[in-house]
């Protein structure tokens, strides 16, 4: 009976790995969590207090479907500045509830039934199932620590068929904390023009990059074209519960973008946009601080970790490590299992992140300094113990 009534695509969906964890996490006391993707920040004052003073000037109604045009030219002059790369405000910047729809608006767009979509894993937990939700297939091309997590451009080569529509990307990645190199990704970009691919590049963590620079992918020579880029202010800017997102591409795919957008959701929510606009007009001292606490705690993480014995690549973006558990003969799912039942200690399994996850696990140090700290000897006590 259970699913009886559930279209195919949605009874076929696997349930987010990292929810079945947080299930269990949520019933246990005294639970030290590295499982959560966002900020342990409360979002910056100035940007609190734009949301609230919207409110109170009464902007309660919706904005135009591409979001507020005050919003779209802060992120043009944004992504003009930073990467280089322009945008016209009026017609190629959508304003989105979060990435997440913006990543959905992208796939449905984009994608028809049977259509392939690679996806270089591994990635966000909502990658696959934003293109099988959209009817298409996710097609996983698995990385590896050994080479720092980058896109295997042979194996990309070789996972394309004269169904793949669309590559997607997401750098810094969410769970590694890779940061892929120019050289890497315009290898990507030589084969999409090769086969004439849609490239849709999630960019969300751009700010959070640690002695390296960020490689916006649409600035790549020639890609502004043919690829998308999708971001928002839920990491960078401490602002996940506000919801906005968006996503920067040639008219020519935004308007495909759009016509999904205003149909499912109108317009995001109102004060979250303005409380974005102040983001990007006063809120850069703020990121910056909460960079500088995160890289602490990155290098607290990562040396604490291979001290430990689990051989952990060094993240040079994002907020995640991404040790490889399985030198304890464990599996990742028994990694975490255990270490969260013997010792408290929550990380998500690596197989929750697709091809190439298996054996490793995820621990995020969006989490205070000192919790880390107890985390990490936590997690000695249960690996000198196996
Ligand atoms: C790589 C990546 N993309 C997109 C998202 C979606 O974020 P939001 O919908 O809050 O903007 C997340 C959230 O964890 C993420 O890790």
């Amino acid at each position: 009976m259970t699913d009886r009534y559930l279209s195919r695509r949605v009874a076929g969906l696997k349930p987010s790995g990292i929810r079945k964890f947080f299930d269990i996490t949520a019933t246990m006391k005294d639970v030290i969590s590295l499982g959560i993707g966002e900020p342990d920040f409360t979002t910056p004052e100035p940007i609190l207090m734009a949301g609230i003073e919207s409110l109170q000037r009464g902007e309660t109604h919706y904005t135009s479907n591409y979001g507020l045009i005050q919003l779209r030219r802060a992120l043009a002059a944004h992504f003009s500045t930073l990467y280089n790369v322009e945008y016209d405000p009026e017609k190629e910047i959508i304003v989105t509830v979060g990435g997440s729809e913006a990543l959905n608006l992208a796939a449905i767009a984009l994608v028809n039934p049977g259509d392939e979509v690679i996806i270089p894993t591994p990635c966000f937990v909502s990658y696959q199932a934003a293109v099988i939700l959209a009817g298409g297939v996710a097609v996983e091309v698995p990385s590896h620590m050994e080479s720092n997590f980058d896109i295997d451009p042979d194996a990309l080569r070789a996972a394309i068929t004269p169904r793949t529509k669309a590559i997607l990307i997401g750098f810094p990645n969410n769970p590694t904390g890779a940061v892929a190199s120019r050289e890497n990704l315009l290898e990507v970009a030589r084969i999409a023009e090769e086969h004439d691919l849609v490239v849709i590049s999630d960019e969300i963590y751009d700010r959070l990059v640690y002695g390296v620079k960020h490689v916006c992918f649409t600035a790549l020579p020639g890609m502004r074209e043919r690829s998308l880029l999708l971001g928002g202010f839920s990491k960078d800017y401490a602002m996940t519960g506000w919801r906005i997102g968006y996503a920067a591409g040639p008219e020519h795919l935004i308007t495909g973008l759009l016509r999904v957008h205003q149909y499912m959701v109108m317009s995001a929510p109102t004060m979250s946009q303005f409380a974005a606009l102040e983001g990007l007009l006063s809120g850069e001292p703020h990121v910056l601080k909460m960079l500088a606490e995160y890289d602490r705690r990155r290098k607290l993480i990562v040396s604490g970790l291979n001290q430990i014995g689990l051989p952990t690549f060094e993240p040079k973006g994002a907020f995640y490590a991404f040790p490889k558990v399985s030198v304890t003969g464990l599996d990742d799912d028994t990694f975490c299992t255990r270490l969260l039942h013997e010792q408290r200690v929550a990380m998500v399994p690596g197989n929750a992140f697709g091809m190439g996850g298996e054996g490793f696990a995820r621990c995020s140090y969006a989490t205070g300094y000192n919790q880390l700290e107890e985390a990490l000897e936590r997690i000695e006590r249960f690996v000198r113990k196996i």
